[in-house]
């Protein structure tokens, strides 16, 4: 098949390699330059560099015949005779905080798509093409590009939603290997089309090929993302909380006792200091803007979306009132500038929200370390005399005053060693991932105080 993507972030480069990896011909547009220089550079470096997903680089490396990157869009008007696809994968952010979701991006692509579209085969628009939502959209959102395209009018085409499930950090693993695959669409030749484009799936007796309308797809998308969302909140608003207000509780027990139930299930149950990312805020925010839209409450997707907020503001508040540390003229080390893991993604990162705080109450230098969004980081924090950047969490923990952990990132783990082994001063220590959890006790019998998301103050 032949392929086109608009857009090459997360979300459009990943899945554009499985299925240039399909052995599809695939072409990748997007306006930013850089990007589509440093992902078409056929070097794995420079590719993860630009993007650091696992396995991204190689996939991309090793199916360099059939991938190519473009910021020309003459390029993309010389494909579409031939072409079978176009897949959507442009942002969709919140407006400010009203949980109305900025189409900008996507209209102005779908409208410069749709001038494209009518002009090809000589303007008799013979080849029937599919439309593909990957991009996390409004429910009514079929609609509006229908109606795009047939202002346009552009002919033989049908609008597909397929959205996108999957996670940073496991981006190329997970579409590779997906547990599902779903397709929206109304008309039957559509789904010819998808089914030919994902035939590899569409033949895997262990992924789940969901065929429903596009309506459905995109509430499927937003409602799962809702009830993901969800479950991160009840983990910290009220299990970790729980953990927190009672001595001889710890959090790793309950976690064991509440996710050995086969209905409750595992996945989330590690307290943290409130769930970033691109994706759970956003699209929450959209359902509940849609739901009242519509008429009918949001009540507990607007409370989840509260408990998200309040999360890091109750854990930055335990300084002042557990350890009566104030922040003002302190030093103090942040560790782990990427929202999770395994990813250099700084989007919606509690460490945004950490050094935005640290600041406003007047430390002296934060010493912030990070393996791998550091160079993501810095475009909302340039170094200054406030902000230095470090090169290992050794280095970011001696001299400081306060040490917090915002990252899940593995090595973090070893820090319990080197502080009771080496610091000799005693920082308050900010767990927000309990990533030190198995030194609790050895650190506070060498004399540290910790706070922690689902412990009490231990000192
Ligand atoms: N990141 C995720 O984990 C994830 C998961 C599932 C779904 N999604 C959804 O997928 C969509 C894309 O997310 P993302 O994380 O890939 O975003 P992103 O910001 O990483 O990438 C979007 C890309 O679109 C490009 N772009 C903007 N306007 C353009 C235009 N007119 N023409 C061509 N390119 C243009 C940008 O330069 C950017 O490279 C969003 O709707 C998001 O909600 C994201």
């Amino acid at each position: 098949m032949n392929i086109l993507y608009i857009g090459s972030g997360f979300v459009g480069a990943c899945s554009s390699a499985v299925l240039a990896a399909s052995g599809h011909n695939v072409l990748v547009y997007d306006i930013d330059e850089n990007k589509v220089n440093m992902l078409g550079s056929e070097d794995r470096d420079t590719i993860e560099s630009c993007l650091f997903e696992k396995g991204l680089g190689d996939l991309l490396v090793r199916n360099k015949e059939r991938i190519s990157f473009t910021n020309d869009y003459k390029k993309v008007e010389a494909s579409l005779d031939t072409l079978d696809a176009v897949f959507m994968c442009l942002p969709t952010p919140e407006v400010g905080e009203t949980g109305e979701s900025n189409l900008s991006y996507y209209i102005t692509a779908a409208e410069t798509l749709a001038q494209a579209l009518k002009k090809r085969n000589n303007g008799t628009q013979e080849k029937h093409i599919v439309i593909v939502n990957k991009s996390t959209v409004p429910i009514e959102m079929v609609d509006r590009t229908a109606e795009i395209m047939d202002n346009a009018g552009v002919k033989n085409y049908g609008v597909v939603s397929n959205p996108e499930f999957l996670v940073e950090g496991k981006a190329v693993e997970g579409s590779l290997k997906p547990n599902r695959v779903v397709v929206g669409a109304w008309e039957q030749k559509d789904f010819d089309i998808m089914k030919k484009v994902y035939q590899r799936f569409y033949d895997a007796p262990t992924v789940d090929y969901i065929e429903v309308n596009p309506k459905e797809a995109a509430a499927g998308k937003l409602l799962a993302n809702y009830y993901l969302f969800n479950k991160l909140a009840v983990c910290f608003d009220v299990i970790g909380r729980t953990c927190e207000a009672f001595d001889h509780i710890q959090f790793e027990h309950l976690r064991r006792i509440i996710t050995t139930d086969d209905r409750i299930g595992n996945w989330g149950f590690y307290d943290s200091l409130y769930a970033g990312g691109s994706c759970f805020i956003k699209d929450a925010r959209s359902l509940s803007h849609q739901l009242q839209t519509k008429g009918k409450p949001a009540t507990l997707v607007n409370e989840t979306y509260l408990a998200n907020k309040r999360q890091l503001e109750l854990f930055l508040g335990r300084a002042k009132s557990e350890a009566d540390m104030d922040f003002s003229g302190k030093k103090i080390a942040l560790l782990g500038l990427a929202f999770k893991r395994d990813t250099n993604d700084t989007r919606n990162s509690p460490s945004l929200d950490i050094t935005r705080t640290l600041l406003e109450n007047g430390v002296k230098k934060i010493k912030a370390y990070d393996p791998a969004a550091t160079d993501m980081f810095k475009k909302d924090f340039p170094a200054s005399e406030k902000i230095e950047y470090v090169n290992h969490e050794f280095e970011a923990i001696k001299d400081v005053d306060i040490v917090i952990i915002a990252t899940d990132w593995p090595q973090f783990r070893g820090l319990g060693d080197v502080m009771i082994g080496e610091l000799t001063h005693k920082p308050l220590i900010m767990d927000g991932r309990r990533m030190l959890q198995h030194r609790y006790l050895d650190l506070t019998k060498a004399g540290f105080k910790i706070i922690a998301v689902g412990s009490p103050y231990l000192k």
